[in-house]
């Protein structure tokens, strides 16, 4: 721990640096496809382990150790940050987050705080600087986009169409804003509060982002988009922007103050670069395949990389998080096969 020599490939990569190798990490790294992880969390619930930093730090080293990835991504949910808000928050097993709360009326916007998060989230700044005395690849910070959150808050748990979000933001639109103004707040808050801590990239999840149209997205979330990405910038670390299916959305991102753009499996490498995307790309193997046999994964992985490695400012990643179906032993076969086949 620790000893071993800094691998910065992975920041390099975010800067569009050249690179020995294409560095990889995957979204949802740390999770219930790890034996390791199911057994901790027969000891402690979701939050506990997020409120604990030995035990934190241990869940966000696990998949370093086990998969040998090249960044580290801190274990918390994008749900952390809304509990200090005055957001009634749980993570149920199997369903995903749910709200005892939801938002209905601009009454309920307005009851939302501003988060302290030296105060409100102690814990987080002390897993990110015991981390970094422990790990010997970057470590990436994280957040829920306002969309994104938006969505878990008015809708009250997951959701396959967004329907009442999108609703409430046709239909109130200054509340809307308003909301998104105290979500990207919070965001600001939170990530600038991790980096200070010690995270070395942070990425913003706007994971449900590509139910939104190109046009009400340029109207409704960009411009808080734009804000978020703007005050982050004046920390220096690299930013990274991930949604699913949102390739309608490239075309916009590209004018935003951000680092890597993260794609998903449905809009090829290269295809992305033809849109004249000039930042950083990460992504973009379908999870899914990590059930397909080896040879077929393989080829997926080739040709995703054949098209990252053409240029620099390349991450290889999935085009959304590892789920509890997937293998260990496949993961590290994947990593290797990734590290082996683009050194140079
Ligand atoms: O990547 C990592 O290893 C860091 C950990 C991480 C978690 N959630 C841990 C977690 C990260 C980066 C997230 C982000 C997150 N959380 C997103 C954005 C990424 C994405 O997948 O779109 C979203 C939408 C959430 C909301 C959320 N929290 C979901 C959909 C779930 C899964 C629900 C389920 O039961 O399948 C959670 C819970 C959650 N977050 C778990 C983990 C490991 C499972 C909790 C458990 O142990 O039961």
């Amino acid at each position: 721990m620790g000893q071993k020599p800094f691998n910065d490939t992975f920041l390099k990569a975010c800067r569009r640096e050249e690179v020995p190798y294409t560095p990889v990490w995957y979204m949802r790294q740390a999770g219930r496809y790890q034996p390791e992880y199911r057994e901790i969390r027969k000891q402690y619930s979701f939050f506990e382990i997020n409120d604990n930093p030995e035990v934190c730090a241990k869940v966000t080293r696990l998949p370093v150790e086990q998969l040998g990835v090249d960044a580290a991504i801190l274990f918390a949910d994008i749900m952390t940050p809304l509990k200090p808000i005055g957001v009634d928050v749980d993570i149920v097993p199997g369903k995903g987050p749910m709200i005892g709360n939801p938002i209905r009326t601009v009454a309920d916007v307005n009851r939302l705080r501003a988060i302290a998060p030296q105060r409100d989230l102690p814990f987080i700044g002390d897993t990110i600087q015991l981390l970094r005395e422990q790990l010997s690849v970057p470590l990436i910070g994280f957040a829920g986009a306002p969309f994104t959150l938006s969505s878990y808050l008015i809708e009250g748990g997951p959701s396959k169409d967004y329907h009442k979000t999108k609703g409430f933001m046709y239909a109130y639109p200054e509340e809307w804003q308003a909301l998104m103004d105290k979500l990207a707040d919070v965001t600001i808050d939170y990530l600038t509060y991790q980096i200070a801590s010690g995270a070395q990239a942070v990425q913003v999840f706007d994971s449900w982002i590509g139910s939104v149209g190109a046009d009400d997205y340029e109207a409704y979330i960009a411009p808080t988009m734009e804000k978020i990405f703007t005050a982050l910038k004046a920390t220096g670390v690299p930013t990274i922007y991930f949604g699913s299916g949102a390739a309608h959305l490239l075309p916009i991102w590209n004018h935003l103050p951000v680092d890597v753009l993260s794609i998903d499996w449905r809009i090829d490498i290269q295809a992305a670069r033809a849109l004249g995307i000039e930042k950083a790309l990460q992504g973009n193997l379908d999870p899914s395949t990590l059930l397909a046999p080896w040879e077929f994964l393989e080829k997926k992985a080739k040709a995703i990389l054949d098209q990252g490695m053409a240029q620099p400012g390349y991450i290889f990643n999935l085009g959304h998080g590892v789920f509890p179906e997937a293998n260990v032993s496949q993961l590290q076969r994947l990593t290797k096969f990734i590290h082996d086949y683009t050194k140079k």
